[in-house]
């Protein structure tokens, strides 16, 4: 019967053990790296300013809900919008209430050319998309409702004359 070798074993498990070691600690550095890799990539992108400082094309605002939802006109006034409910009410009330209340609309003031120049500052600023063949009947509403004060106010709305129609619910 032979001898058991216990130093050649003693040998083996050694090597092995540190075989384990060696292992365990690039594990362990590879590990360490990507945790500082991330840590530091992390950190570089909180530092940068979350806002932009120079103005996108992107609306400023959260596009949402601005109306409230008062379907009623009174006394030609669209409550929820605040618009007048005359021709080309709905696709200004499409295009331009998006953004922002459209009693911001029904506060200014403009001839035709002034609210086209305010339209496509806020194209160019605001992210206002392109109006397409919309435009026209858009500015006939504007510059119809909403001219300059100095060419004098709206006449009375006479009421008999109106043609009322039934807003979509
Ligand atoms: C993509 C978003 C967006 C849409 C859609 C939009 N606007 Fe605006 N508009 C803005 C922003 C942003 C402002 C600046 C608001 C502020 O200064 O508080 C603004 C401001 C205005 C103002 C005030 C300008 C001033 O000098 O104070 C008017 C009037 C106006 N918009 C009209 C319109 C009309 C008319 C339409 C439809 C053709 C429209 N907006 C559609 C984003 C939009």
């Amino acid at each position: 019967m032979e001898k058991p070798n216990y130093t050649q074993d003693y040998d083996k498990l050694l090597r092995s053990l540190y075989r384990a070691v060696i292992f365990l600690s690039s594990f362990l550095v590879a590990l360490a790296l990507g945790v500082m890799y991330y840590g530091l990539a992390g950190a570089s992108s909180a530092a940068r300013p979350s806002t932009p400082v120079v103005a996108t094309s992107q609306p400023q605002r959260p596009a949402g809900p601005v109306e409230s939802s008062d379907e009623r006109v009174e006394d030609g006034i669209h409550l929820a919008t605040g618009l007048r409910a005359a021709e080309g009410f709905e696709v200004v009330r499409a295009n331009c209430t998006g953004c922002h209340s459209g009693k911001l609309i029904a506060q200014n003031r403009a001839t035709r050319d002034g609210w086209q120049e305010m339209i496509r500052w806020m194209q160019r600023t605001q992210g206002l998309w392109q109006l397409g063949e919309n435009e026209a009947a858009i500015l006939n509403y504007l510059a119809a409702n909403y001219a300059p004060e100095e060419i004098g106010r709206r006449a009375n709305l006479d009421v008999e004359a109106i043609e009322w129609y039934i807003l979509e619910e």
